[in-house]
């Protein structure tokens, strides 16, 4: 009998299986975001002890914080059902409205990248925000008429990277907004050796502080370079995962020991050398490295600041002796 063979597909959706696996089940597995735990704790208590459905929450942060995971959380302490939606795919209020006519009775609904929802799908979600109500207009001019269609009570869980997009009636609507911040050196590499355990993986100390290292303090970078080490360690036969074992997974996945990718690194010199490091501005910056401004302040430059790699001031940015010394300059 032939071997079966890993295909990419499959083994993408290998990967993706696990990741489900390594997600907290519960409020009491989940490590870190202590505040925002609390929060949600609370409301949820309230919501249960008034028998009511909890309020519409949104939660904001960089890629990879954990804004699905809590979400699920939250439909999983209340034995909810958990829709997830994407918000580019409701292009239209007729996907909307079929969307929510289907939920059930206390059904979380979670739309992810709700700064990408379509302003007209938007404005559906008011009333049914506000008051559990569809309005639907049919027709047009003179002649279309509105048709309110009731609701069961549900929560809306919206995510997005970006708060700046949100428009201020969407924003005002949520009964309680809440910031993921990066994890601390601590708590990720907790959730390394959790991980580690669920997969039955061995891993030596030093291997697991090399990994959360390199995490950019976020949990689902630091599952990635946790399961691309295993890969290396199983391919080669080897049963303890060593730091060496790592480093070779950081030099598949292009990235070094302070988790800095290939855009990482040529910002940073762009600014060092074709700015001769005087402070830039982010358009100047955004066209050198043909990338948009957003992608750079928004995804890039906020680990780059928290590790003390850029600085921000008046007249723009600039690289950090530390930014210059990791770069070998
Ligand atoms: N896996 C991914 N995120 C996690 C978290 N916050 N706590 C525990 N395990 C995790």
């Amino acid at each position: 009998m032939p071997k079966k063979v890993k295909t990419s597909k499959n083994i993408i959706k290998d990967d993706q299986f696990i990741d489900s696996f390594l997600r907290p089940k519960t409020f009491n597995d989940y490590i870190g975001q202590g505040k925002i735990k609390k929060g949600l704790e609370i409301i949820l208590k309230a919501a249960q002890k008034r028998r009511e459905s909890i309020d519409h929450l949104l939660f904001y942060g960089q890629p990879g914080l954990g804004k699905t995971t809590l979400a699920t959380l939250v439909a999983g302490e209340t034995g909810a059902n958990l829709r997830i939606v994407s918000a580019p795919s409701l292009n239209r209020t007729g996907d909307l409205a079929a969307l929510l006519t289907n939920l059930e009775e206390r059904d979380v609904l979670f739309i992810d990248e709700a700064h990408r929802l379509n302003p007209a799908v938007e404005e559906v979600f008011y009333s049914a925000m506000d008051s559990g109500r569809l309005n639907i207009t049919i027709g047009k001019g003179p002649s279309s008429r509105i048709i309110p269609i009731d609701l069961p009570p549900f929560t809306l869980i919206a995510a997005t990277t970006r708060i700046n997009l949100i428009s201020s009636p969407l924003r005002s609507r949520f009964g309680a907004i809440f910031r993921l911040d990066y994890y601390n050196n601590e708590e990720i590499n907790t959730i390394i050796e959790r991980s580690a355990d669920i997969l039955k993986i061995k891993i030596a100390l030093d291997a697991v502080s090399t990994i959360a290292k390199a995490s950019r303090f976020t949990p689902r970078l630091a599952n990635r370079l946790l399961k691309r080490s295993r890969d290396i360690a199983e391919v080669n036969d080897i049963r303890v995962i060593k730091r060496e074992i790592v480093l070779e997974a950081f030099d598949m996945l292009g990235i070094d020991e302070m988790g800095l990718e290939i855009h990482d690194r040529r910002l940073l010199e762009i600014m060092i050398e074709k700015f001769g490091n005087r402070p830039v501005g982010i358009n100047s910056l955004a066209a050198s490295l043909g990338e948009d401004k957003d992608t750079i302040e928004e995804i890039y430059e906020p680990y780059l600041l928290k590790i003390g790699f850029i600085q921000r001031t008046p007249s723009g940015r600039i690289a950090t002796s530390e930014a210059k010394k990791w770069l070998g300059y």
